[in-house]
């Protein structure tokens, strides 16, 4: 049962701050930590793509938020950013990287996703989440769920396959909403003096039957 409190809405460029505090404690991993430390550089970084994927037409990008019973201090929980079908679309070039990414390992990571995503979708149109992130004090109240199911919605509309690159916190929740893991991309993370593995799950779901 979602929390009765939470809304879905569009996103406005005023969320992207709050979409970005989200990304930092939402995505905690050796592998976020060595690409995406909480520095004002890379949460530039964040702040400056997200702004760039709302005024991009393909994309929409989704928050939910829950509302207070005074009117006042709604609270942003979770975000998503959707890309819709487009005939002969490739994911874009990977992004130059900002001050304290590991560069090379970041390249390797998305350039290897990104590679996977084409052999998978090639140009045909799909569905595409890109990123879906809950703030941890609000995991497990349905958040995720309601922007994961307004695209699948649309997708099974439309009877289109839908595609996403699923963390090792997503994927047990994609396998519930029909997902298969198709692929797996794994990049050999240095922690401390050793080599740690870090992976995700290429994942595609087809569409549902249209009811008779
Ligand atoms: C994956 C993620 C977005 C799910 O968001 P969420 O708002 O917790 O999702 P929901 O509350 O809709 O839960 C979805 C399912 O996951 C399970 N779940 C998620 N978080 C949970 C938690 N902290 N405790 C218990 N169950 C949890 C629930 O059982 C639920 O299944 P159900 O519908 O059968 O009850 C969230 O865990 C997250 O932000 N993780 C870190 C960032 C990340 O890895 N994002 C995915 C990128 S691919």
């Amino acid at each position: 049962m979602p929390n009765p409190n939470f809304q879905l809405l569009p996103a406005t460029p005023e969320d992207v701050p709050a979409f970005a505090d989200i990304f930092f404690s939402a995505f905690k991993s050796h592998f976020s930590d060595q690409c995406f430390p909480n520095t004002p550089a890379v949460r530039k970084h964040w702040i400056q793509g997200l702004e760039k994927d709302l005024q991009d037409p393909d994309n929409i990008i989704l928050k939910v938020i829950e509302k207070k019973d005074d009117g006042n201090n709604d609270v942003i929980v979770a975000f998503a950013k959707w890309t819709k079908p487009v005939e002969g679309k490739k994911p874009g070039p990977l992004p130059e990287w900002p001050e304290g990414c590991n560069a090379q390992l970041a390249n390797e990571f998305f350039g290897n996703l990104k590679d996977g995503h084409v052999r998978l979708m090639g140009e045909k149109a799909h569905w595409f989440l890109g990123l879906l992130g809950t703030r941890p004090e609000y995991q497990g109240q349905g958040a995720g769920s309601m922007l994961l199911r307004y695209g699948l919605r649309k997708a099974d509309e439309e009877q289109m396959d839908t595609f996403l690159e699923g963390s090792p916190d997503g994927e047990p929740v994609y396998l519930k909403y029909g997902f298969e893991v198709r692929e797996r991309v794994t990049v050999m993370v240095p922690v401390d003096g050793t080599q740690k593995p870090y992976g995700n799950a290429l994942m595609v779901r087809k569409p549902r039957p249209l009811a008779a």
